[in-house]
């Protein structure tokens, strides 16, 4: 890993649309949904930072024509499953959350069990740690979809780091989706909250900086990689953490795609090729979605 490096652009051929059977689709927290589908292909080529395109209609229907993208919250190689986590917001995913919660095995002459057509999966994945790094992992909102997948591979790793650190922000605690299942893995994980009620009061990236200049200080900054998803404020932050402190940074940006595989331009990200170069734009679903933020432009190249 160099500091002019760029995490590995997706080569990959466009996957196929197919269906994916709905195994279950759970209510895990306020306008928060666990859907869990299987699909062999998808299970098996998901990684940390990959997403999937969902067609949010029923089959032959192309109202709406886009896709939505999800990250890959978790999958099961050896089930055939992958796990999206997911929040109600609008028409698509409203369309998702009415799936079907538990569809049974059809019975003779019974109904066919739920799918939903999804291609996948899409995209680049984090880079891992060197050996007896500190891996910090720094989410809010739907961001922590991909760090989840990201820490139980880590966890599971023969090469593991030498600590893994959640950092999971939040307006306040009712809103700490997902943290008992960090809970449960062998990690550290910390939380902090807008409003104080638990946790770090402030920003996640401020309880990032207290780790770096207390738990983490005097550490070789080049043992310390961090990795992060969520909104773009906080991304933008976390390029300028990774900036003035020299630190190793992937971040998955999640953006308003339309075609999802490279044909639209309607993703594009300004990005430096290595530190102090020009500017180019990628496009967030084929050259990304994790990019070195280092490299990123201030702002993200949002309002541009
Ligand atoms: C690579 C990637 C990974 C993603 N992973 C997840 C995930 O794991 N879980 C999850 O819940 N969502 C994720 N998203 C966001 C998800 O795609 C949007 O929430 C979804 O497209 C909304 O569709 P909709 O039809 O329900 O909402 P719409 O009716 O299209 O929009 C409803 C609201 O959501 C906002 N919105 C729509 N798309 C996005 C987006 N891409 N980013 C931020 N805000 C958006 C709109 O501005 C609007 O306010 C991801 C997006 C990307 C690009
Ligand atoms: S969404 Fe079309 S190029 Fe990325």
């Amino acid at each position: 890993m160099t500091l002019e490096s760029t995490p590995v652009p997706c080569r990959r051929q466009i996957p196929e649309a197919g269906p994916s059977r709905v195994v279950f689709n759970r209510k895990v927290g306020p306008g928060w949904l666990l859907l869990r589908l299987e699909e062999p292909a998808i299970a098996r080529a998901a990684a940390p930072g990959s997403f999937v395109e969902v067609l949010c209609a029923v089959p032959g229907s192309y109202d709406p024509l886009l896709r939505r993208p999800f990250s890959v919250y978790d999958a099961d190689p050896a089930a055939g499953t992958y796990d999206l986590l997911y929040i109600a917001t609008g028409r698509g995913t409203r369309w998702m959350a009415a799936l079907p919660e538990l569809p049974e095995l059809p019975e003779e002459g019974g109904s066919p069990p739920a799918h939903a057509d999804v291609i996948g999966p899409f995209g680049n994945r984090f880079t891992p740690p060197p050996a007896g790094a500190t891996a910090l992992l720094v989410g809010g909102g739907v961001g922590v979809a991909p760090l989840y997948f990201f820490a139980r591979e880590l966890c599971a790793s023969r090469e593991r780091p030498a600590q893994v650190i959640l950092c999971m922000g939040a307006r306040a605690a009712d809103q700490l989706q997902g943290i008992e299942e960090f809970r449960k893995l062998p990690i550290r994980s910390e939380v902090s909250t807008d409003d104080g009620s638990a946790g770090f009061h402030g920003l996640v990236t401020g309880l990032l900086e207290h780790l770096l200049d207390r738990d983490l200080k005097g550490g070789d900054p080049r043992r310390i990689t961090i990795y992060g998803c969520g909104p773009t404020a906080m991304n933008e932050s976390l390029r300028r953490v990774a900036i003035e402190r020299k630190l190793w940074c992937e971040i998955c940006v999640e953006a308003r795609m339309a075609c999802g595989f490279g044909i639209c331009f309607a993703c594009v990200v300004p990005i430096q090729k290595s530190l102090g170069g020009a500017y180019y734009n990628r496009r967030i679903c084929l050259e990304g979605p994790v990019f070195d933020a280092r490299l990123l432009k201030p702002g993200l190249g949002e309002h541009e």
